[in-house]
């Protein structure tokens, strides 16, 4: 059984798709066992109430930067957590808890990395500056942490085209374009992320350390063993999760058919 513990300071929709995932018992030997949050007014404890998943406030203004990383660490090892997972979490880690959770621990971040990847470039100014830039694609990433920011080895991507709706959208109405955007790169977000979780749990994830050429030290992240079995196994146990976000998206007039597939 692979144990996981969400680090969330906000919203959470990528803890509950997580949460959701396991509700809807598409994950094989996946635990969510606990969720921590550091902002007491953070909706996200709100979701772990709800699906009865405990949970522990760890704020960080309350603390010294070291106590707080040591708290962290703390709740996680009281429930055994295995594998880390930040979601919308507004902390970079320090080096011991890199070292601790080594591999072990991933972020997911709503563009292609490195693409849109710098330090301060969170949720919707990421969107902005796609949008801002004229990008035609965009998506989301799942990758170990390091202590680098948004620069651990990658575990999954998947491209969202950006819409030249959307482009031109932006200048008349930024706000909206950036609403419609992200949502799209969310419904990827949601299930992108468990399906990292899920190669994780079934050991199909190594990350391969060596030396390049040009020198400097460089990880990737190889599969192992991965095939189209497991590929077609999990895009049939997902489904469920597929049509759940049909029926909860449905009512948002900003997703259309196409945003879900
Ligand atoms: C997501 O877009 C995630 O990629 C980024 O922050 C956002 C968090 O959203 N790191 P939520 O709190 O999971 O709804």
């Amino acid at each position: 059984m692979t144990n996981v513990g969400v680090l969330a300071s906000g919203r959470g929709s990528n803890f509950r798709a997580i949460v959701e995932h396991k509700q809807l018992g598409i994950f094989n030997n996946v635990d969510v066992r606990l969720l921590i949050y550091n902002y007491s007014e953070a909706p996200v404890a709100q979701i772990a109430e709800k699906a009865g998943i405990p949970s522990r406030l760890i704020d960080h203004r309350e603390r010294s930067r070291q106590e707080f990383e040591t708290d962290v660490m703390n709740a996680l090892e009281e429930q055994q957590v295995d594998l880390v997972c930040l979601a919308g979490w507004d902390r970079i880690v320090g080096s011991e808890f890199f070292n601790k959770y080594r591999w072990r621990a991933m972020n997911i971040h709503p563009a292609l990395l490195p693409a849109f990847g710098e330090k301060g470039l969170n949720a919707r100014f990421v969107h902005e500056a796609v949008l801002q830039y004229g990008a035609k694609v965009t998506g989301c990433t799942v990758y170990f942490i390091d202590i680098s920011v948004e620069k651990g080895p990658i575990i999954l991507q998947k491209p969202v085209e950006v819409r030249e709706k959307e482009t031109a959208l932006f200048s008349t109405d930024t706000d909206q374009a950036v609403e419609i955007l992200s949502n799209r790169v969310l419904i990827q977000e949601h299930r992108l992320y468990s399906k990292a979780i899920q190669l994780y749990a079934d050991g199909r994830l190594h990350v391969n350390e060596f030396e390049t050429e040009q020198g400097g030290p460089t990880r990737k992240v190889t599969f192992l063993d991965i095939d189209d079995k497991w590929e077609k196994d999990w895009t049939r146990r997902q489904q469920r999760f597929i049509e759940h976000q049909a029926r909860a998206w449905a009512s948002n007039p900003s997703i259309t058919e196409e945003g879900l597939r």
